[in-house]
């Protein structure tokens, strides 16, 4: 029985140095590491093979047939269908009767869409959309519309969008700039801002109105 205890204890002796050698060379070779990379087991998973969408790629010449853009006549999930309407007076006048897509918006939406002319607009057409913006106060940018005049306020939704998603005469397009529903938002707080501005000059001072509007048009025609 003794014997049997020692020849245990020198055994577990032999076990326990094995294994301390054995984790020391482990550590001494992860050390070397830095000179030579360490094996790859999966390559497959550490070096992808994706391909980035719409990035160039030579699938096709593998005779993979894997479609690089957008099939067209799509459109993203939950986008507003495509403005058709050409860009000509044609197009300016049927725009007319293209109604506004959207919902009225929410009081957080209005706060968005404030924002956005805020930024966008607001630099030509002033915050109050009287088109005392800086641009227009520094003498940068001439005929800008002083929105809360009555051809304004009268003015269909869908000239609106037509006019800020191609651009007119000093005003460029905002179709980079705004998507079709930041530019449907941005009209209605337009609207919303007319009814509560424009609604005084419009209604009790129609003489001077009048007089405005034609000094708007003819600054326009510069
Ligand atoms: C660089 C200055 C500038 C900026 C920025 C600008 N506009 Fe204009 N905008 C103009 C000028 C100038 C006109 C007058 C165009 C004309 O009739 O000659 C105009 C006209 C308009 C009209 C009348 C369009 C028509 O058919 O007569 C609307 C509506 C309008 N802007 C809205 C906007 C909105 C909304 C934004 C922001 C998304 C915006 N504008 C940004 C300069 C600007």
């Amino acid at each position: 029985m003794v014997g049997n205890y020692f020849w245990n204890m020198k055994k577990i002796k032999i076990l326990f140095t094995l294994i301390l050698t054995a984790s020391f060379v482990t550590v001494f070779q992860s050390c070397d590491s830095k000179r030579e990379p360490g094996k790859t087991y999966m390559p497959d998973m550490a070096y992808s093979r994706a391909y980035q969408a719409y990035a160039p790629n030579d699938l096709q010449t593998e005779g993979i047939n894997y479609v690089q853009y957008p099939v067209e006549g799509t459109i993203r999930r939950g986008d507003l269908l495509p403005y058709t309407l050409p860009n000509d007076s044609a197009g300016y006048k049927m725009s007319a009767d293209i109604e506004d897509p959207l919902p009225p918006l929410d009081s957080t939406q209005m706060a968005e869409a404030q924002r956005l002319f805020n930024i966008n607009c607001a630099i030509c057409h002033g915050p109050k959309l009287d088109a005392q913006g800086p641009l227009a106060t520094g003498g940068k940018i001439g005929g800008i519309a002083n929105l809360t005049l009555r051809q304004y306020v009268e003015m269909p939704v869908g000239t609106m969008f037509h006019s800020i998603t191609y651009g007119k005469n000093n005003m460029g397009s905002y179709a980079s700039q705004l998507t079709r529903e930041q530019r449907w938002m941005v009209i209605q707080y337009v609207k919303s801002q007319q009814l509560q501005l424009g609604a005084a000059v419009d209604s009790t001072k129609s003489a001077d109105s009048g007089s405005a509007m034609t000094k708007d048009s003819s600054m326009a025609k510069k």
